[in-house]
């Protein structure tokens, strides 16, 4: 019997432009609408598309617009990933690098070159560059001028992006993700979509015109991808973690399948090809039109991606009872609070045996490769006395969920393509805006008001996981 992980599995780490590059505005970049969301309690109202931000403003401090400024560091960066042994290493491109307004004809060529150096900077180690090409941004212009996915129009836009970024890196890419965490749309509309809601308009109605804007331009992608390139591997990307019924009374057992469903709705699409009945048959109660044009669905049908990827921080918790009101703290997202788990310090619950049923829950449904593309512990990482990060908490979260990984693997037959962990250096929160809430092996000097030298320096976890990759998972 086959043992283990895959010889070739993906071993890596992951991050996101906005979140690490900072040089917002070098290199001819435009802004979008992940430069102008501050840290600070104005941040959730912002993210979520309640409070109107399309630009700087005095009163607050944007982390992003300098982050740890990799934009300066990825050769120093890459060469720490390459002594912790990574095998792959996901990083996002910024829309506005490579089409600083959006709807250029021709696209930025010093944003080109950088991602070509930095692509051939990780090449250069053997390590295999993971795309995610849209992890959240949108450009502000489009935003301004078209009113951002709504517009049918930005779905060209982005069909112009990708076809660059297929050619260009024709050869040296073969993995890429269209959208980070797509699933977001209903959650963090403006973070994860650029969608600013005008006065008195229907919420939902345009949440679902921006996700069939979305869903369709992931399959162009899709398309296009294969067509410049047959290797090439295309991906969706959601934010997972099962919803477990509160109890076992059937309305909270049908309220959690409600919640997975509402989750589902996107890969639904884009790995089956359609919209799955129940999502046909909910909007449609709810008076909520899809904007579907002649070909769309055959577009969606004939152009689905390769395989499933996801982030897994933890499971959530579905009641039906409203009086069941205790709620946690998650990714974006807040559930029902589980009496059975511990939390992070950002009161994330701690559920390494929910990663096992997750990706049972998305093998199952899709029978395709899965693609672990986030996972990871944020926390507050204070030096010793010798100046050492001794991260053993950081070390024991991820222990706990590479373990439940390979149950998945070897006892359940989950075909696994690879794992990048979150934050493999540490970086801006894309949830709060804070550098204190830490993911990476790799500690960066700088703190929440921008402070600090940004000199990089290992924690013990990063000796940890070059050993697990060393030894494919099995020295944990
Ligand atoms: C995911 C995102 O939602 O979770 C990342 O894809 C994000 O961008 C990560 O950073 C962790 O969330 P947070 O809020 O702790 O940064």
């Amino acid at each position: 019997m086959e043992m283990g992980f895959r010889d070739d599995f993906l071993w890596g780490g992951a991050t996101a432009a906005n979140q690490c590059e900072g040089g917002y505005d070098e290199g001819g970049r435009g802004l979008a609408n992940v430069d102008v969301v501050p840290i600070g309690e104005d941040r959730g109202p912002i993210i979520t598309g309640q409070m109107k931000h399309l630009d700087f403003d005095d009163a607050h401090f944007y982390p992003a617009k300098k982050a740890i400024d990799m934009y300066h560091h990825f050769k120093e960066d890459i060469a720490l990933f390459a002594e912790m042994g990574l095998k792959t290493y996901r990083f996002s491109i910024a829309w506005t690098r490579i089409f600083p307004k959006g709807d250029e004809q021709e696209p930025n060529e010093a944003g080109l070159k950088f991602y070509e150096e930095l692509i051939d900077e990780l090449l250069k180690y053997d390590i295999e560059p993971l795309v995610t090409i849209t992890h959240f941004d949108m450009p502000i212009h489009l935003i301004q001028e078209y009113g951002g996915w709504r517009n049918r129009e930005v779905v060209d836009f982005y069909e112009r992006l990708v076809t660059v970024l297929f050619n260009r890196f024709k050869g040296k890419v073969k993995y890429w993700l269209t959208f980070n965490e797509i699933n977001m749309i209903l959650h963090a509309p403006f973070m994860g979509a650029g969608l600013v809601f005008e006065e008195g308009e229907n919420q939902e109605q345009v949440k679902y015109i921006v996700a069939h804007h979305e869903l369709l331009a992931s399959a162009i992608a899709t398309k296009v991808a294969h067509e410049v390139d047959p290797e090439n591997m295309v991906g969706c990307m959601i934010a997972a973690g099962q919803y477990y019924p509160n109890t076992p009374n059937p309305a909270d057992v049908r309220q959690a399948q409600m919640d997975n469903q509402e989750n589902y709705f996107f890969i639904d699409v884009q790995s089956r090809g359609e919209y799955p009945a129940y999502a046909l048959k909910q909007l449609e109660r709810e008076g909520i039109e899809i904007p579907f044009e002649e070909g769309d669905k055959e577009l969606l049908k004939e152009h689905t991606v390769d395989f499933i990827s996801f982030s897994y921080y933890s499971s959530r918790v579905s009641s039906a009872d409203p009086k069941v009101n205790e709620k946690t703290e998650g990714n974006i997202f807040a559930s029902v609070k589980n009496p059975y788990l511990e939390a992070s310090e950002w009161g994330w619950q701690i559920d390494p045996l929910g990663f096992r049923i997750t990706m049972n829950e998305l093998y199952d449904r899709y029978q395709k490769p899965l693609f672990v593309v986030e996972n990871g512990l944020g926390a507050i990482d204070t030096p010793d006395a010798d100046g050492n990060i001794v991260d053993d908490y950081r070390i024991d979260y991820l222990k706990q969920h590479v373990e439940t990984m390979k149950e998945a693997v070897e006892l359940d037959g989950v075909d696994l393509l690879g794992y990048t962990t979150w934050g493999v250096i540490d970086l801006v929160s894309a949830g709060t805006g804070e550098m204190k809430k830490r993911y990476g092996f790799i500690y960066v000097d700088r703190d929440n008001e921008g402070n600090g030298t940004l000199a990089r320096s290992k924690k013990k976890s990063f000796d940890w996981y070059k050993q697990v990759i060393e030894s494919n998972g099995e020295d944990l």
